[in-house]
């Protein structure tokens, strides 16, 4: 894949915001990643094609809704690996008819996309895979969302684009908040983290999932990480808080809402309704409460979601709730 040579995702300071709320906050901009839309699923699908080439395949089958993140990098790391790509997608026969944001990308990257229901995705899932090898090729099959191993080392391995400009700028994390879905991101910042030695708190901001199970599902891929690196018992609990999920995914509340115009008006952060709204939400919310002490060092992990925010309807769906 066209991942640009020596890619690191940059750490910047948000200034305005900084001196708002008092803490020192920074931002790493993996919604930057040098794929159009870019985001934490980008850089997910880069360590995932690598595996998939080793393995000697060339077709991809994944599944996830229209406006998948994950589904649409897929898509354009087919094409320029030159591979088929098979879809199975879910969501409203509108929103299928009138294609916006992640959608419209999958369909122009010219993946073969296939809409059904949530309960059948499985067995097409199956279906896709052996028309394919019937066909002659060899697909690689992805859970929804890039959830695997490899996908959370692709975020232990970004640690080190963190620590390389935090050592330059003299700056450390005391605080990490990211936006936390399938939990392989969030997992594997932990352990990149625990690796190098920081006591940084990690907070996952969950965008659908409520505890118990949002959290086991994390506490999942942290295990699983720790095993394959042969780490002995983990170190800490998973942080993942379920406050902002709102009714739902892709649902967002008021103060969600609040936190996506604070950031673009007072710093020219773009967020998004679903994903990462919600963990600045958890941001600015942990600030108001002193849990984050004043003058803390913060880092907002920004794992994307533009292409969200502009298949939402923002102005129709959201900000006349306000
Ligand atoms: C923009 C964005 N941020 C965060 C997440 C959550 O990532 P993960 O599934 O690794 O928890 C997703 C997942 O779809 C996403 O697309």
């Amino acid at each position: 894949v066209n991942r640009l040579p020596n890619w690191v995702s940059p750490l910047q300071k948000l200034e305005h915001l900084s001196e708002y709320l008092g803490v020192d906050l920074r931002v790493m901009r993996d919604d930057l990643f040098p794929m159009t839309g870019g985001g934490n699923k980008a850089r997910k699908i880069v360590k995932i094609l690598e595996l998939a080439q080793r393995e000697g395949c060339n077709a991809l089958i994944t599944n996830g809704g229209l406006q998948s993140n994950h589904a649409r990098v897929t898509a354009l790391a087919a094409v320029q690996m030159g591979w088929r790509c098979h879809l199975i997608l879910h969501g409203d026969p509108e929103d299928v008819a009138q294609p916006k944001g992640n959608f419209l990308l999958m369909l122009l990257a010219g993946a073969e996309v296939e809409i059904v229901s949530p309960s059948e995705i499985g067995s097409r899932m199956t279906a896709a895979r052996q028309t394919l090898e019937d066909e002659g090729f060899r697909p690689f099959e992805i859970l929804g969302g890039g959830h695997s191993l490899t996908g959370a080392l692709a975020f232990v391995d970004a640690v080190q684009e963190l620590q390389n400009q935090c050592l330059r700028d003299e700056w450390q994390p005391q605080w990490l908040i990211l936006a936390s879905g399938t939990g392989t991101t969030h997992a594997g910042l932990v352990v990149g983290l625990e690796q190098l030695g920081w006591s940084t708190r990690v907070v996952g901001i969950s965008v659908a999932r409520k505890n118990p199970r949002g959290r086991d599902v994390v506490m999942q891929s942290y295990e699983e990480l720790r095993s394959h690196f042969g780490l002995s018992q983990p170190s800490q609990e998973i942080d993942f808080r379920d406050e902002w999920v709102g009714e739902g995914y892709e649902k967002a509340g008021p103060d969600v809402l609040k936190a996506i115009r604070l950031a673009a008006q007072m710093q020219g952060l773009i967020l998004d309704p679903t994903y990462t709204g919600k963990a600045f939400a958890g941001l600015l919310h942990l600030v108001g409460t002193g849990e984050i002490g004043k003058n803390s060092q913060v880092l907002f992990w920004h794992t994307g979601g533009l292409l969200n925010l502009l298949a939402s309807h923002y102005f129709r769906d959201f900000e006349q709730t306000l």
